[in-house]
């Protein structure tokens, strides 16, 4: 069975993503930290996210890099933002998501583009959103709670910029895919969420 999770930044995509791939006992990817990565590496080399050749150079980046927590940062989801505009770079990180969702028994990925490039075919679809106002709540308390300094208007001024990259570019934009189960997050808990995701992915299996 292949899960395909999308949705805005803080949105609870993750997390949701997360607890299916438990209860369901599949791998999961997080495919933002495949960008964010690829935008953390620009930046270490002294580069600039906007320029594609710049950004493609360094898509080969090694699988243990994606468990660096400096790829968590908000400065990383900004870069992995300006890169992920670029086609080139779409492309040469397409194979390696398109492998995960492949393998025998199935997966969880979460991203922007699951559910409508990566895996046109999986079995389910869920298209996550919560409020500007909630998801920014989520991320500054985020923020606070590893000791971060920025103000709730500073991070939500962050995802409406964020929102805006991700809906408004040519390749492969952040749009629900017509089979997918919209899930809205705004007014749910963790548990209530991820209860209803489940509910959502058992009616389609
Ligand atoms: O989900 P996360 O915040 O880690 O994603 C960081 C950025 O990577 C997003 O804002 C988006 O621009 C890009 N992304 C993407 N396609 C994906 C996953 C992430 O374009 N499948």
């Amino acid at each position: 069975m292949i899960i395909a999770v999308d949705g805005p930044a803080a949105s609870g995509k993750g997390t949701i993503a997360r607890a299916l791939a438990r209860h369901y006992g599949l791998p999961h990817l997080d495919t933002g930290l495949l960008y964010r990565a690829v935008g953390v590496a620009v930046m270490r080399a002294g580069g600039d996210p906007a320029d594609p050749a710049q950004a493609l150079a360094v898509c080969d980046f090694p699988a243990e890099m994606l468990a660096d927590p400096a790829l968590r940062s908000e400065e990383a989801g900004r870069a992995a933002s300006i890169v992920s505009v670029h086609e080139a770079v779409r492309d040469a990180l397409f194979a390696r998501q398109r492998a995960f969702a492949r393998q025998p028994g199935g997966a969880v990925l979460d991203g922007r583009d699951i559910g409508t490039v990566i895996a046109p075919d999986a079995d389910a679809k869920l298209f996550v959103t919560a409020s500007p106002a909630a998801r920014a709540a989520r991320r500054h308390a985020e923020l606070q709670a590893g000791g971060g300094t920025r103000s709730l208007e500073a991070v939500l001024g962050d995802i409406y910029a964020r929102d805006a990259r991700d809906s408004n570019r040519a390749a492969a934009p952040l749009v629900q895919a017509d089979d997918a189960d919209l899930l809205d997050t705004t007014e749910l808990g963790i548990t209530a969420a991820v209860q209803r995701a489940i509910a959502l992915v058992e009616a389609r299996r």
